[in-house]
């Protein structure tokens, strides 16, 4: 027992010297977030056409969320609401994701499947259809929502953007799926419902007429600033939304929605386009998503424009090299989602996504929301990884690992949402 007491001091100084050694060559886990240099290297070896050293960001300017095109400062609600929030709403609509269509359509939906003891009796599931008609053509795309059983007032709710998959009512209650993890949303209070991308407009470069956006447009062509299929994929969230809205056990002024990566950048724009979402979480969503497009660090305007055309209206493709003549960055995105609730999280590994150029548009939209009254995380200095920030209508983490999405991610998400939802 003696010898055993003993051994502890030695047993804790190797370990400390071991996590020290550890610590000089990756990080102190107590200090701000900084890419690992080894992984610096070898991405840097990889893709050579691709900057992931933090010394060669290019220096850059962010355009001033409050201030107009014509150099006025916005200095109160009012003027942000009633002028510069709707400029930089169209700013982003005309060159980054392209502007919805104002044809008019009429909505219905249809419930094809449903428990209503799943997960042990904590929940009813549905599989539903959205039925979109113009005249007498009609577009149709599934969903599946679950809704608590047990609550005893309406319940906030998420709308998961699915990039990856549709999950049908039967997988969702036989597979537990870290990347849409129903039972955990349920078991902490949200109902939840989601769709797959796909089925709205199909991800892939010649996928337009099989989708939405050609739907709307009776087979025309778009045009240069039509929208393109993240607006697409942001427009189906509202309208499970709108769906949501219908359901009695649903509070619809507490709707967050989420994806990730390419979802994420469509949660966000979502958010822009739709007011009543009430927080955005964007994970892992990088380029054209919660990253400064003027960092130009990991994927860029250049790559991404033309590896996704179908993503972004054609004026965004014209920065490809030239980030610094955009009218606009992504932290102006979630500028227009304040005074409402952002969330962004990053992976240490996925440098691709640009973890800095996440957090520093989610700190440059803070003048934006104080002016709105609203607090907002504001250091410049990252959280050191694995440890959240929370500050009044925004958060942030970045965990270790690479570009994913899962329990760990959701539970640090839903901790934040219970701070403005709850
Ligand atoms: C690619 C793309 C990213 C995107 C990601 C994803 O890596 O370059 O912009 O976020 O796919 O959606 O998984």
């Amino acid at each position: 027992m003696q010898r055993n007491l003993l051994l502890i001091p030695i047993v804790l100084t190797i370990a400390t010297m071991m996590f020290t050694a550890r610590a000089s060559i990756s990080q102190d886990a107590s200090s701000s977030w900084q890419a690992d240099p080894d992984l610096v290297e070898k991405l840097t070896r990889q893709r050579r056409e691709f900057n992931y050293v933090e010394s060669k960001v290019p220096t850059y300017t962010l355009p001033d969320p409050l201030v107009t095109r014509t150099g006025q400062h916005v200095g109160s609600p009012k003027e942000w609401h009633d002028g510069r929030r709707g400029e930089l709403l169209d700013l982003f609509r005309d060159q980054v994701y392209g502007r919805r269509p104002d044809t008019e359509y009429s909505l219905r939906f249809e419930q094809t499947a449903e428990v209503t003891q799943a997960f042990d009796g904590a929940a009813t599931g549905r599989e539903m259809k959205a039925i979109v008609e113009i005249g007498e053509r009609s577009f149709s795309f599934p969903f599946v929502v679950f809704l608590p059983n047990n609550a005893s007032r309406p319940t906030p709710a998420v709308v998961h953007i699915n990039n990856r998959y549709f999950v049908p009512l039967a997988t969702a209650l036989e597979k537990p799926d870290p990347f849409w993890p129903v039972k955990m949303l349920i078991d902490r209070g949200y109902a939840t419902a989601s769709f797959h991308t796909s089925h709205v407009d199909p991800d892939k470069k010649d996928g337009y007429a099989d989708g939405i956006r050609a739907f709307f447009a009776g087979g025309d062509p778009p045009s240069d600033t039509a929208w393109r299929s993240l607006s697409a994929w942001g427009w189906a969230a509202s309208r499970v939304l709108d769906h949501l809205e219908t359901i009695d056990s649903i509070d619809a002024a507490r709707v967050a929605v989420s994806g990730h990566s390419r979802g994420g950048k469509t949660s966000l724009w979502a958010a822009c386009e739709d007011e009543r979402f009430a927080i955005a979480y964007s994970n892992n969503s990088g380029c054209g998503g919660a990253a400064l497009s003027r960092r130009a660090y990991g994927e860029t305007v250049g790559r991404i424009t033309s590896s996704f055309p179908h993503w972004f209206c054609k004026p965004f493709s014209n920065y490809a090299g030239r980030e610094h003549e955009l009218p606009i960055d992504q932290h102006e995105v979630i500028a227009l989602i304040a005074p409402r609730g952002v969330y962004v999280a990053s992976a240490d590994e996925d440098l691709w996504a640009d973890p800095k150029g996440e957090y520093a548009s989610l700190v440059a939209a803070a003048p934006v929301f104080e002016l709105l009254g609203k607090r907002s995380i504001e250091s410049p200095r990252m959280p050191p990884l694995g440890q959240q920030r929370i500050k009044g209508q925004t958060g942030y983490h970045i965990r270790s690992g690479g570009h994913g999405l899962g329990e760990l991610d959701w539970g640090l998400f839903l901790d934040f949402a219970d701070t403005l939802l709850k």
